[in-house]
């Protein structure tokens, strides 16, 4: 049994400027604030409107924010996780590029793509690199461009998504400190429910797909919902039965921020009341790969050393699960 563990010692994240408020998409689409309020508690998203950046822009400007706090120099990065379902291309590795682009030039780098799982599984992947004992700093990135694959026409997908990149860095821990434990779940009969039809292997782009608006994602949200509010719920609660863990003994949930009404499911279930529930989806929507990270930039002041964080989250696929962590450090 290895006796190192990993914890996360740094964050950092990065949201455009460009603020699409339930207003402005009323304006848009049929639908109104206090429908969306009251079904997702969104109420904002941010947007990454200029031309010509992609996935890569959000991940890089993340990375470079928890470089900056924690005075990390990007040549002592062994490697990058980019946790994604909007890479800048296909085949071309956006990992690797961000990775260059900040200086990691020590690094290697690939993508890890689990849709809104993405993240979550980065986590255990990161986790596993750092207990081997081979490499010291890894730096696991979640960043989506998902104004790139929404459709503003659908306003039963349109108000959701935002986009927004957040990123942490795993290192060693010799007192225990850092990820405990992990459930992770995937379940391929989720496949119809929330996809992309065209541009992939099976239906590569011409222009019936792009007649047929193919190339937007597709959600059949009311499926996804009841898997996503039993599965979450699920897995939260077994991590903390099987580590001996009552609502008393965790001061954070970090739930993937897709719907309010989920993470208020799932939070019931494990007994823990609001204020242990990092929440920032009314400001974000749901970012996809950047939601666990940027709770944790919110959240970072907040946060001791020793304190319980239950990371969970359910995506497309359908893939889901939870992380049992110790956070490593008070704030800064
Ligand atoms: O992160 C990846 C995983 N994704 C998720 O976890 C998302 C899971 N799904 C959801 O969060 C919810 O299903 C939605 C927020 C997408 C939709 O909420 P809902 O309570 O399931 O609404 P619904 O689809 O059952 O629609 C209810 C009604 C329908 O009208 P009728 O048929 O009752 O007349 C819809 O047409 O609301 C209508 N509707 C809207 N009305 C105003 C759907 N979208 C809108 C809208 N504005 N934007």
């Amino acid at each position: 049994m290895s006796t190192i563990t990993a914890a996360i010692t740094a964050v950092g994240g990065y949201v455009p400027d460009y603020v699409l408020s339930n207003d402005i998409l009323a304006t848009m689409v049929d639908t109104n604030d206090e429908w969306i309020t009251t079904r997702t508690g969104i109420k904002e998203r941010r947007i990454l409107k200029e031309k010509g950046k992609g996935t890569s822009f959000l991940a890089i400007e993340a990375a470079k924010d928890l470089l900056t706090k924690s005075n990390t120099d990007p040549k002592d990065i062994d490697m990058v996780i980019m946790a994604t379902a909007t890479p800048d291309m296909p085949v071309a590795t956006t990992g690797v590029y961000v990775a260059t682009q900040i200086g990691a030039v020590n690094a290697f780098s690939f993508d890890l793509v689990a849709a809104c799982s993405s993240f979550l599984f980065g986590m255990s992947t990161a986790a596993k690199y750092i207990e081997s004992g081979r490499y010291k700093k890894v730096l696991l990135i979640g960043a989506d461009k998902m104004s790139s694959i929404i459709d503003y026409t659908d306003r039963t997908t349109c108000i959701i998504f935002g986009d927004g990149a957040g990123a942490v860095l795993f290192e060693p821990n010799d007192e225990g400190l850092g990820v405990q434990d992990e459930l992770l779940r995937s379940d391929g009969i989720g496949r119809e429910s929330l996809k992309i039809d065209a541009g992939g292997s099976i239906l590569p782009a011409s222009q019936e797909t792009l007649a047929n608006k193919q190339h937007y994602v597709y959600q059949d949200g009311k499926t996804v919902f009841k898997f996503a509010v039993s599965n979450m719920a699920d897995v939260s609660e077994k991590i903390m039965k099987r580590n001996n863990l009552t609502g008393d003994d965790i001061q954070w949930l970090v739930p993937h921020q897709a719907n309010k009404r989920i993470i208020d499911a799932t939070s019931r279930r494990m007994k823990l009341p609001e204020e242990k529930v990092m929440m920032n989806i009314h400001k974000y929507g749901n970012t996809t790969s950047g939601t666990l990270p940027l709770c944790l930039v919110d959240y970072e002041s907040q946060l001791k050393k020793g304190d319980n964080l239950v990371f969970a989250s359910f995506g497309g696929g359908f893939t889901w699960g939870a992380v049992y962590v110790k956070w490593a450090y008070d704030p800064k």
